[in-house]
């Protein structure tokens, strides 16, 4: 996966904005190239490139949260994918979605303190057959019930 900078190095953004500062229409640019050094926009990400460019932070905040390509929030290592597609909640795949909250005591769309793992849950994966699925980053799981989360959990 791609490198990321410590969040709290706030000089690697600046320099972003700096560098696309007088390119017309340089806010997606920027917050693109800052998302993928950072992997997020924090709050304080967007202050700093706010203050390079001599704008108001809620002008990037605004373009930040409308745009799902990016994340305030620093998404973790493993992003956890369980299919709530029609096929597999059919055949249960609230109830392991269910399950990864409780072990990692994490709510839906979050990420564990320690930047781990990242919770979703996403639409059809395109293999219905293995009902109910989720990933973790590439790897495919199928046919999955409860008691099977806390191995798989492990060999991460
Ligand atoms: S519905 Fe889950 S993989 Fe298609």
């Amino acid at each position: 996966m791609a490198q990321t900078v410590d969040i709290k190095d706030l000089s690697v953004a600046r320099q972003i904005a700096r560098d696309y500062k007088d390119v017309p229409g340089c806010i997606m640019p920027i917050l693109q190239k800052t998302q993928e050094k950072y992997g997020c926009l924090s709050f304080e990400i967007q202050q700093a490139l706010a203050d390079e460019l001599d704008i108001p932070v809620s002008e990037l905040y605004g373009v930040a949260t409308f745009y799902s390509q990016f994340s305030l929030e620093r998404k973790g290592d493993y992003k956890i994918g369980v299919c709530l597609g029609t096929a597999c909640y059919v055949k249960k795949s609230q109830d392991i979605l269910d399950e990864l909250q409780k072990q990692l005591n994490l709510e839906v769309g979050h990420t564990t303190p320690d930047h781990k793992f990242t919770l979703e849950a996403t639409r059809c994966l395109g293999c219905c057959g293995l009902a109910p699925v989720m990933m973790i980053n590439d790897d495919v799981y199928g046919g999955l019930v409860p008691e099977d989360i806390a191995a798989i959990l492990a060999k991460y």
